[in-house]
């Protein structure tokens, strides 16, 4: 059990009378490169928000790094180390890049409340959120408002700023989703060079970003998980073809 970060044991939700799910059950690896694929209405959203405690499951639990958070608010969760990717809100608008960061940086460091008067002083936190913002291509762009950004680069922005929260897990509802390729490979070969020990789990309907990136994938179809197994054998698998890829 040690190399599990998150796991959901018979985890079933539905909305209403519909079914989501009878009760998944779900492993990620600390370190994993996980992707999650399955057809429109699969059910793959939903399964993030019920593990970042967006929404509720009717019954089951889901552990992180040991621990029962089933109950916990969204903010515990994130303050133990699962982070998904920021929505760019009307607050993030109105800054630019750099003070995006760092109102990250500063949170997860327990300083939320510093003064903005002082930020200037807190050289080393600049640093930091410098280097992030070149490491997704932004060192240009950390004095645009992030209103004026183009939409690709507000994308990667809210990558950036999900990783200042240094996540053990971060979730990511796909990413490269209005990204043209280019910069849908650029996104993923940055999320590879993060340090090995951070989880990653990401739903992507682009297949060759899904066998390129992921270490292990998770076919979700129909209220269950069709299959979890290497990118190779997904790609073989037959059931998979019929639920999904459409072969
Ligand atoms: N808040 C909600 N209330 C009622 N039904 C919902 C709600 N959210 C999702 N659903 C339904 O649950 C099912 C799963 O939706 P979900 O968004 O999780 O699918 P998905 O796999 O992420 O699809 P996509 O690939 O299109 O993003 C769908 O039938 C959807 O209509
Ligand atoms: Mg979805």
């Amino acid at each position: 059990m040690s190399g599990i970060i998150l796991e959901t044991r018979h985890m079933r939700m539905a909305f209403g009378g519909l079914v989501i799910f009878e009760g998944i059950d779900f492993a990620l690896r600390r370190g994993e490169r996980h992707a999650i694929i399955g057809p429109n209405g699969a059910g793959k959203t939903t399964f993030v928000n019920l593990v970042t405690g967006l929404l509720k499951p009717i019954s089951g639990t889901i552990w992180l790094d040991g621990q029962d958070v089933t109950r916990q608010s969204p903010q515990q969760r994130v303050k133990s180390g699962l982070v998904r990717t920021f929505q760019i809100n009307s607050l993030f608008k109105a800054l630019n890049p750099l003070e995006s960061v760092l109102l990250a940086l500063l949170e997860r460091d327990g300083r939320g409340r510093i003064a903005w008067q002082k930020v200037a002083a807190e050289k080393q936190q600049i640093d930091e959120a410098m280097a992030l913002l070149a490491r997704f291509g932004l060192a240009g762009d950390a004095y645009t408002l992030t209103d004026s950004l183009a939409y690709g680069k507000q994308r990667l922005l809210e990558i950036v700023l999900a990783l200042a929260l240094k996540p053990k897990v971060l979730l990511l509802d796909e990413p490269a989703a209005g990204l043209s390729t280019q910069q849908g490979h650029e996104v993923f070969s940055q999320l590879a060079n993060l340090p090995g020990d951070t989880a990653i789990l990401f739903i992507e309907h682009d297949m060759n970003l899904v066998f390129q990136y992921a270490d292990i994938v998770s076919v979700f179809a129909a209220g269950s998980m069709v299959l979890q197994d290497s990118p190779e054998n997904v790609r073989k698998s037959p059931r998979v073809r019929e639920v999904y890829l459409g072969a």
